[in-house]
């Protein structure tokens, strides 16, 4: 054994022993509530009493609001009797030749009054805007400030046009910017869709530049999505800037247009579809939803039903313990119940 390990510790002088304080010694005061049943079933009645009115009340803000959604993806292509690999070809031939016509006029009644505004959103399904290529996919650097407009390092493959001149907006995301476009009416008058400020005003107001402009955009080979004015900058690009703010699911909606008038029911509004954006090729789907809002937002029963069933289980487990407590009570303390007391062959 080699001389000094373990001695040269044993010899040092330095105390090891912590000096005392009362948080070495865990002898700070403490809260040590004990769970009387008392005071379970008062925590529990007050968890129902918050969390049922919570539920109802948001489930029926929900329940208010109107919605109408259509699938038209299918419907707004010519369809052949044949095989389903044939007509998914067929398909993406139609939606890619730039001489077929794409308009698409669809129907619908409107179930009950709609309130104002009214919400028009696309929504795209199987549709993975959160792919990690696609989501790095964008210059922010470029996007703000026009003396970055060669910042495009991220922006591969769609960086620069074959001219070795920088696009902007640069990147994938912004590639394939959605180029449906709707207009809606009803009895043929038109109905207006106010187009300004459905993007976030910090997005308008700090990150998309209003001093930059369009540049070498969807001028490659392949055609992404929707070309952009180049005369109007970046920040008035609204549909740009929805678009551009990628959607963390595969199933999302992003917003169109805001109805500013009243529909009443039983109108029939007709819209008229221009179906040019491809989801044939990764089988997308598309659909137009219009929708009322409320304090919760659109439809989503889900947050009330699940503070109802956090509510009702609570109420639940209270008049459990109450009954329990009436039925069958226990003095609280007793030391028969112990373990060593109850079984006195149990002994150390
Ligand atoms: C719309 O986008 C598709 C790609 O999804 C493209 O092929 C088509 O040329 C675009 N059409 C228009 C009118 O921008």
């Amino acid at each position: 054994m080699s001389s000094g390990d373990g001695s040269s510790y044993s010899s040092s002088k330095i105390s090891k022993k912590p000096r005392y304080s009362r948080f070495t010694q865990q002898e700070l005061p403490a809260c040590k509530p004990i769970l009387t049943p008392g005071l379970v079933i008062t925590i529990l009645i007050s968890l129902a009493i918050i969390f049922i009115p919570i539920g109802l009340s948001s489930l029926s803000a929900s329940q208010n609001v109107v919605e109408v959604v259509d699938r038209y993806d299918d419907v707004c292509v010519p369809l052949k009797p044949s095989n389903s690999v044939e007509q998914n070809d067929e398909r993406i031939g139609f939606i890619q030749d730039v001489k077929t016509n794409k308009t698409c006029i669809r129907t619908f009644i409107v179930p009950k009054k709609m309130k104002h505004p009214i919400f028009v959103y696309y929504q795209l399904d199987n549709f993975y805007q959160n792919h990690r290529r696609y989501v790095k996919s964008r210059s922010d650097h470029q996007l703000w400030s026009p003396k970055d407009e060669r910042n495009t390092k991220l922006c591969e493959p769609e960086a620069v046009n074959s001219d070795n001149k920088p696009i902007v907006p640069c990147g994938l995301i912004a590639w394939s910017l959605f180029n449906d476009t709707y207009s809606f009416s009803i009895n043929n008058t038109p109905l207006t869709i106010n187009k300004k400020g459905i993007a976030w005003t910090s997005d308008r107001t700090k990150k998309f530049g209003p001093n930059v402009y369009p540049k070498n955009f969807q001028t490659g080979g392949l055609i992404g999505g929707a070309k952009l004015n180049e005369s109007i900058p970046l920040s008035e690009q609204e549909d740009l800037i929805v678009w551009m703010r990628t959607a963390a699911l595969p199933s999302f909606r992003k917003l169109y247009g805001k109805i500013e008038t009243d529909l009443e029911a039983n109108e029939k509004i007709t819209v008229v579809i221009q179906n040019n954006y491809n989801t044939y090729s990764f089988n997308g789907r598309k659909k137009l939803v219009i929708s009322t809002a409320t304090w919760i937002g659109g439809k989503n029963d889900f947050l009330g039903k699940m503070y109802i069933t956090v509510g009702a289980t609570s109420l639940f487990l209270a008049v459990i313990f109450l009954l329990l407590y009436v039925i069958k009570p226990r003095p609280l303390g007793d030391p028969t119940y112990l373990s060593w007391n109850r079984n006195p062959t149990f002994q150390y």
